[in-house]
C-alpha cells in the first residue's frame, strides 16, 4: 500500500516578509521510519543484522541485497528493475537497477494535501509548457536562478518530461553560464528577470542574454518575473525566443509523467577539478534519487512532518539532494533561503528557525566562522527549541566553529553531523550519523561511512592501508547508488580523475585520516582544487583568466572563508601599469569570467615563478611562502633559479 505523502516547501524570500508556502508529494519513496532499535525497517530480512555496525558490514559486503531490498521497498517503481547493479568501477562503468522505470514526480494516488497539489500543478503546468515548446526527453535544460519555488518547480518539470537540468549557481559570470550552457548543450534556459539577494539585485536575464550570444544550441529562454522590474522580455534577443515562464498559468495541470529508465540522465551538474574546464557530472535518475532520500532520512534522523532547514543554494549538489530531492522524495517539508546569513542582520538563520519551526538546520562552516564574530546573541534572540539535528557540509568545520554551533545554536542538545561528500558522490558518504543512539560524535570528524560505503585509505604507491591512525588517498572501494556515471561528453576525463589513479577504486580527490577508533577526518584536497566559502574552485580556472604573461593561484588559510585565493602574477614583457590598478584590473577579470568568490584576496606581482628545471612551477614552494614556513620550503635544489624564491619571499612580505 502506498502512504499519502505530503511535501511542502517553505520559501524564504530574499525580501523580507514575503514568504510563499508550498508543497507536494513527489511519488518515489514510500515512507518508513526507524524501529525502535533505530534500523532500517528494510534491514528487518537481513540475517544476522542486529545492530548498526553489522548493518554496516551487510550493506558492503552483500552490497546487492542490500540495495535491492532498499530499492524495492522505498521507491516506486513504474516497472521494477531487473538487476541490482552493473559495475566495473575500473573501467568507470556504473549501473544500477537496469530494467527498471520510475518518475520522480508520478503522483500518488492519494492526495490529501493542498501544498502538494500546488508544486505538482506548478511542475505540470511547466512541464506542459517545457513540452509545448519542443522540449523532449533528453533535452537538456539550463537553469539560472536563485534558489526559490519556480527554480524547483523547472527542476522537477524537466524530471517529469524527462528532460536533463543542468542548473548554474545564479552567482555565475555571463561566460561562465556560456561555457556550461554549451558543454551541455543545451536547447533551452530558464531564468528570472532580476535576482535579490542580501539586498541587492542582480540583473540575471541580462547575464543570460550576454551568455547566449554565443551559445548556439540554445532556442529559447524562460523568464520567471521574480522582481516587478520591467524588461524587454518579450522580444527577440539575439534569435532566440524569449518566452515568459508564468506563461504557465495557462498550461493544462495535467501532464503526463514519462516513465523514465533507472539509468536516464537525471542531471548535469557542473563542478571544479584541476584543469580550467569544469565538469559536467552526470546523475541519473533511480541511484540518485534512492541515495540522496535515504542518506537524507538516516543522516539527519529525519521524521515524518519535521521542517529541513538546508540554506545551501540550489545552484550547488548540497541544494540539489537536500533542499529539492532528499526532502521532498521523503515526502518532507523543505525550506528554501534565498538569501545570506548576515541581511538584514546576523540573526536570519535563526529567526527563520523559529518562525518556520526548523527541526533540521544544514550550513557550511564558513557561515558559521562569520556569524561567530557578531556574538552569540543574535542566536539567542530567538528560539531554536524545535532543532534537533545541526548538518555542516562542504568544507572542514574547525573545532571552535563545531563548538560554537554545538553549545550556542544546539544549546548543547543537537548532535551537531560533519558531513562529508562531493558533486560526484550523489549524496553524504561519511557522517556521523546514522550511529547507535548514544554513539559519541567526535567534533570535526565526519566519522562513519553511510551504509552501502566503503571507503579505504591508499598510499602513493597505491597500496592500501589497513592500519588504524594513519593517513591517505581517500577512495571508494565500492561502487553505491548514488555516484556519478560519467562526465558530459567527456567519459575518457572521468576514467583519468576517479578512476585511473588508483584501479579498482574510485578516487575522491581528498586526502583523510582514521583514526585509532576508525573513525574518519578528511584532511583536504590532494589535487589544485580549492575551497572558497565552501565553494570548490580549480586554481586553473582562476589561471585562465588572467591577461598575464604566466600566474599561479594558490589556495590559503583564510579564518571565515576556510580558504582565501592568492595569485602570483608574471606581467607580459612591456606593460607599464600600477600595481593597484592591475590589482583591481586582475580581480574585475576573474569577476567577470567566472564569479565573484572566486576573485584573488592576493595579487604578488613577481619577476618569475620559481619552476623546476623541466618547466613545472613548484606550487609546494609557493604555499610555503605564503604560509610563512620558510622551514618548510624544503628542497630547492631541483628549482631552475633558486633565487626566484628570495624575490618572491621578498614581494610577499611587501604585500602583508
Ligand atoms: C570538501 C559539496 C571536509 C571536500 C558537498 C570535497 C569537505 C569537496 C566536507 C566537494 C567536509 C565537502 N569536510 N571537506 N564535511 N564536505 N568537503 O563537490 O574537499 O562542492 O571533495 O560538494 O568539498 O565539494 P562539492
Amino acid at each position: 500500500m502506498r502512504l499519502p505523502g505530503r511535501c511542502t516547501l517553505k520559501y524564504v524570500a530574499a525580501s523580507l516578509g514575503r514568504r510563499g508556502v508550498f508543497a507536494s508529494r513527489l511519488n518515489v519513496l514510500r515512507r518508513n521510519s526507524w524501529n525502535a532499535a533505530e534500523f532500517m525497517p528494510e534491514a528487518a530480512g537481513f540475517e544476522g543484522v542486529s545492530g548498526r555496525d553489522e548493518l554496516q558490514e551487510y550493506s558492503v559486503s552483500n552490497s546487492e541485497s542490500f540495495w535491492a531490498a532498499v530499492a524495492h521497498q522505498r521507491l516506486s517503481w513504474i516497472r521494477p528493475f531487473r538487476t541490482v547493479q552493473d559495475c566495473d568501477l575500473s573501467r568507470g562503468r556504473i549501473k544500477w537497477f537496469e530494467g527498471g522505470k520510475l518518475n520522480v514526480s508520478g503522483e500518488s494516488s492519494v492526495f490529501d494535501c493542498v501544498f502538494c497539489r500546488e508544486l505538482l500543478e506548478m511542475t505540470c503546468r511547466v512541464g506542459n509548457l517545457l513540452r509545448r515548446h519542443g522540449v523532449t526527453k533528453g533535452d537538456c535544460v539550463t537553469i539560472y536562478m536563485p534558489t526559490c519555488p519556480l527554480a524547483v518547480v523547472s527542476m522537477l518539470a524537466c524530471a517529469r518530461i524527462g528532460a536533463v537540468h543542468n542548473v548554474v549557481f545564479a552567482g555565475f559570470s555571463a561566460e561562465a553560464l556560456a561555457e556550461r550552457i554549451r558543454d551541455a548543450e543545451s536547447s533551452t534556459v530558464i531564468t528570472v528577470n532580476q535576482g535579490l539577494r542580501g539586498g541587492k539585485v542582480t540583473e540575471l536575464k541580462k547575464t543570460v542574454d550576454t551568455a547566449v550570444q554565443s551559445c548556439p544550441t540554445v532556442r529559447q529562454v524562460f523568464v520567471a518575473t521574480r522582481t516587478d522590474n520591467p524588461f524587454g522580455f518579450l522580444q527577440l534577443v539575439n534569435r532566440k525566443s524569449n518566452f515568459v515562464l508564468q506563461e504557465m498559468l495557462k498550461e493544462d495541470v495535467v501532464c503526463e509523467p514519462a516513465a523514465m529508465d533507472s539509468e536516464d540522465i537525471l542531471f548535469l551538474l557542473y563542478t571544479s577539478g584541476s584543469t580550467g574546464k569544469p565538469k559536467g557530472l552526470v546523475h541519473t535518475h533511480a541511484g540518485y534519487l534512492l541515495y540522496a532520500a535515504l542518506t537524507h532520512k538516516y543522516v539527519f534522523s529525519y521524521q515524518d512532518g519535521d521542517v529541513f532547514g538546508c540554506v545551501a543554494d540550489i545552484g550547488w549538489i548540497t541544494g540539489h539532494s537536500y533542499t529539492v530531492y532528499g526532502p521532498l522524495v521523503n515526502g518532507g517539508t523543505t525550506v528554501l533561503f534565498e538569501s545570506t546569513p548576515v541581511y538584514p542582520d546576523p540573526g536570519r538563520y535563526w529567526d527563520m528557525v523559529e518562525r518556520l519551526k526548523i527541526n533540521q538546520f544544514y550550513g557550511a562552516p564558513t557561515a558559521i566562522r562569520l556569524l561567530i564574530k557578531y556574538g552569540d546573541q543574535w542566536v539567542k534572540k530567538y528560539d531554536r527549541s524545535t532543532l534537533k539535528t545541526l548538518g555542516s557540509v562542504g568544507e572542514p568545520i574547525n573545532t571552535e566553529a563545531w563548538e560554537w554551533y554545538h553549545r550556542v545554536v544546539g544549546d548543547g542538545r543537537c548532535p551537531v553531523v560533519d558531513t562529508w561528500w562531493q558533486t560526484e558522490t550523489g549524496g553524504i558518504c561519511i557522517a556521523p550519523k546514522p550511529s547507535d543512539p548514544d554513539a559519541a560524535i567526535v567534533p570535526g570528524m565526519a566519522m562513519r561511512p553511510f551504509f552501502g560505503i566503503k571507503p579505504v585509505l591508499v598510499d602513493t604507491e597505491g597500496k592500501v592501508l589497513t592500519s588504524n591512525n594513519t593517513s591517505g588517498a581517500l577512495c571508494m572501494a565500492q561502487p553505491w547508488p548514488g555516484m556519478a556515471r560519467s562526465i558530459h561528453n567527456n567519459h575518457q576525463r572521468f576514467l583519468e580523475t576517479y578512476c585511473q589513479p588508483y584501479p579498482g577504486f574510485f578516487f575522491t580527490g581528498d586526502g583523510a585520516f582514521r583514526s585509532e577508533d576508525g573513525y574518519y577526518q578528511i584532511t583536504g584536497r590532494l589535487d589544485d582544487v580549492i575551497n572558497v566559502s565552501g565553494h570548490r574552485i580549480g586554481t586553473a580556472e582562476i589561471e585562465d583568466c588572467s591577461l598575464v604573461a604566466e600566474s599561479a593561484v594558490i589556495g590559503y588559510s583564510h579564518n571565515i572563508k576556510g580558504q582565501g585565493v592568492y595569485a602570483f602574477v608574471v606581467l607580459k614583457k612591456g606593460v607599464e601599469v600600477q600595481e593597484a590598478d592591475l590589482v583591481k584590473q586582475l580581480s574585475n577579470i576573474v569577476s567577470e569570467k567566472i564569479a565573484k568568490y572566486a576573485s584573488p584576496d592576493f595579487i604578488q606581482i613577481v619577476k618569475r615563478l620559481p619552476k623546476t628545471r623541466s618547466g613545472k612551477i613548484m606550487r609546494r614552494v609557493l604555499r610555503k611562502v605564503v604560509e610563512c614556513d620558510l622551514e618548510g620550503l624544503g628542497d630547492l635544489s631541483t628549482l631552475d633559479d633558486p633565487a626566484a624564491v628570495q624575490e618572491i619571499l621578498e614581494g610577499h612580505e611587501k604585500l602583508l
